[in-house]
């Protein structure tokens, strides 16, 4: 099973950001952990803070991989742009968070990617990605 891990803007600051929200361990540190926890997967991370590039890659890898775990940070709330590119491609995608954007200001209460992903986990710290990944190996 070939899955990517597709992270948007300011996500590459995690673990010395915001940490009273976000935790203090850094995506990289974490991504180690998720491949030794799924050895049989294959797994492949990406981040950018640009909404383009963050729709090619769903573009490149979008006809062929079984999944993407996708944690769009803020363009959640506001990217039509990648909605379309979710809804373009074949891949499911899991929308994932690490707070419980719920619990958070009301601007983070809206998505506009969830209504085309399979499911959305939030609010679970890092350990979101690991439960969206469960979810795939379990469909
Ligand atoms: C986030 C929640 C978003 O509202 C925020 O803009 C982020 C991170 C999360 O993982 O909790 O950048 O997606």
């Amino acid at each position: 099973m070939k899955l990517l891990i597709l992270n948007g803007p300011n996500l590459n600051l995690l673990g010395k950001r915001e940490v009273s929200i976000y935790g203090n361990k850094s995506f990289d540190n974490y991504y180690i952990d998720l491949q030794d926890q799924f050895p049989q997967i294959e797994l492949s991370y990406f981040q950018s803070n640009n909404e383009g590039e963050i729709i090619d890659k769903i573009h490149e890898v979008g006809f062929n991989y079984d999944g993407i775990v996708l944690n769009a940070g803020a363009y959640t709330h506001t990217s039509v742009a990648i909605a379309d590119a979710i809804s373009g491609v074949t891949s499911p995608v899991i929308e994932v968070h690490i707070s419980n954007v719920f619990k958070r200001e009301s601007f983070r209460h809206h998505s506009y990617i969830s209504s085309v992903c399979m499911g959305t986990i939030a609010g679970f710290g890092l350990d979101s990605y690991k439960l969206a990944i469960e979810a795939f190996t379990k469909k």
